[in-house]
């Protein structure tokens, strides 16, 4: 092995097979990174492992995996915690958008694998080695419909499962950050709109109204690779004030604060039992 090939960073990238992972994978070559490439389609991953060594002396490892699939998951688990991760990127998902009583309960559970459990328990895998080196970085590929709980359904998705499982990934992230202050590990929660990728393919959805809604793939990675580099905890990418995100903050706080006391609300007092 060649010294420069020993020093060079390595990102995991899951769901690196296509959309945003693929352009993760692409910007972070060019950007010096040897990188792990994880998805379920070989052939995909191959293809873009070639032609990013034509390109560059990136080195692409291909891990093939289901990672709703427990050995899948399990794979990549220790692929992560093998201790060189410097740079872990949760991307793989998928939308299953369906109103709650129609979703097959395998696929809501399906959902809350890739979305919430898998994340998770690949920061805690690469995370160790990370605080030891003091340096390293999560990024957590969310939505911005993580912010959409008060947003009815229609014209938006129907969207329960997918919209909870990501802001699941908003709360995690903003905590673990709070956890990891000052260690030398930075986190990143990344909330896009709508972007042109494969994601929608399945939907019953109007390309052309998709199309003129949608951000590019590779804006939205140089947004968020730019915004790792600031230092920003949460990326918006097509967000032209960042203080809208402090402002809700602001209001999280201000009910936490309100609401947390050992006396019960006026309006709850006199209420009288449900049955
Ligand atoms: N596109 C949007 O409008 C949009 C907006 C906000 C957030 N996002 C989020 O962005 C992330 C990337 O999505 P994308 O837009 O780039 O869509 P995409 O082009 O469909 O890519 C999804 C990736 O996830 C992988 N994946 C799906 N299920 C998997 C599984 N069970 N095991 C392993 N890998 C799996 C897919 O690879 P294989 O099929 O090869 O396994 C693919 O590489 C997702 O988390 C999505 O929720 C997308």
């Amino acid at each position: 092995m060649s010294q420069t090939a020993r020093t060079r960073p390595t990102a995991l990238i899951t769901g690196a097979s296509s959309g945003l992972g693929a352009s993760y994978a692409r910007r972070l070559a060019e950007q010096g990174y040897d990188l792990v490439l994880v998805a379920r389609r070989r052939d995909r991953l191959e293809s873009l492992a070639a032609d990013l060594r034509a390109a560059s002396d990136v080195r692409s490892e291909v891990l093939v995996a289901d990672l709703v699939e427990p050995d899948g998951r399990a794979a990549v688990q220790a692929r992560a915690g093998r201790g060189d991760i410097e740079l872990l990127i949760n991307n793989a998902g998928f939308p299953g958008y369906r109103p709650f009583v129609d979703l097959d309960p395998d696929v809501a559970d399906d959902l809350i694998r890739l979305h919430v459990r898998v994340p998770t328990l690949l920061t805690r895998a690469a995370l160790p080695h990370m605080l030891r080196r003091r340096s390293g970085a999560v990024i957590n590929v969310a939505s911005l419909l993580a912010l959409s709980g008060t947003i009815p359904a229609n014209p938006m998705p129907y969207r329960a499962v997918y919209a909870g499982a990501k802001a699941y990934l908003l709360t995690f992230t903003q905590t673990l950050a709070g956890e990891l202050k000052d260690s030398g590990v930075r986190l990143q929660l990344l909330l896009p709109g709508v972007v042109a990728t494969e994601f929608h393919d399945q939907l019953n959805i109007d390309r052309g109204r998709l199309a003129s809604m949608a951000m590019q793939a590779d804006e939205v990675v140089a947004a968020s690779l730019a915004a790792l580099d600031r230092g920003e905890l949460l990326c918006v990418p097509g967000l032209e004030d960042p203080s809208l995100l402090e402002e809700l903050g602001k209001a999280q706080r201000a009910v936490m604060e309100a609401g947390n006391r050992p006396q019960l609300a006026g309006r709850y007092k006199t209420a009288a039992p449900s049955r």
